[in-house]
């Protein structure tokens, strides 16, 4: 679909960017005064402009509708599938608390994990470690409270694979 709005924006900027390189239809050159030269430059701005968001929209879809399920993270993590699941789900009940950059999450309540498991576990199976504890036991340790049980199982093992892979990054 996102192709197809690509491909729609292409022809009609070339179409339109053909036809005033051809000095444009009669009336059309008549009724805009194009017969001068500024008047002809103007065109050719303005078919520029459309051409160019033609392009530039269409690409910048592409790019944000991708991010979801690209397999490389901000931060240039690669990621499995497991790991792209976690991604998701971390989005879904752990963004709105925390923040992680590869996440583009900028939660305040909890701790910042870049920082708590980047910077301060030095491993990954450390991190994945600390993640499972705080999912399956929560954390009321004076710094707020994160509640327990959130996930489980698969899911909870799919987010502690992708943070531990991406914090700090
Ligand atoms: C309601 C807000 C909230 C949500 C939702 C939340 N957390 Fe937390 N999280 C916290 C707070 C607050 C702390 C620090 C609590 C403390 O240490 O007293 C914390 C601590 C942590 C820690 C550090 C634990 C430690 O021992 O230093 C990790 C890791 C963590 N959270 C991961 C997650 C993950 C993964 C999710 C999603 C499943 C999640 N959190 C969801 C609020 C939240």
């Amino acid at each position: 679909m996102v192709y197809g709005f690509l491909i729609f924006w292409l022809v009609i900027g070339l179409a339109v960017f053909f036809t005033a390189m051809r000095g444009g239809p009669r009336g059309a050159r008549e009724s805009l005064h194009t017969e001068n030269r500024a008047g002809q430059r103007a065109v050719l701005a303005a078919v520029t402009v459309v051409f160019a968001f033609g392009l530039v929209v269409p690409a910048l879809v592409l790019a944000f509708n991708g991010a979801d399920k690209a397999s490389v993270a901000a931060g240039g993590v690669h990621l499995n599938a497991e790991q792209q699941h976690g991604r998701y789900l971390f989005s879904q009940s752990c963004a709105v608390c925390h923040t992680l950059r590869a996440a583009k999450s900028n939660g305040m309540i909890g701790p910042n994990l870049d920082i708590r498991l980047g910077s301060q576990i030095p491993t990954e199976a450390g991190r994945r470690e600390l993640v499972l504890n705080a999912i399956a036991e929560g954390r009321a340790r004076g710094l707020g409270q994160m509640p327990a049980q959130l996930y489980q199982g698969k899911d909870a093992e799919a987010i502690a694979s992708f943070v531990a892979a991406v914090a700090g990054h």
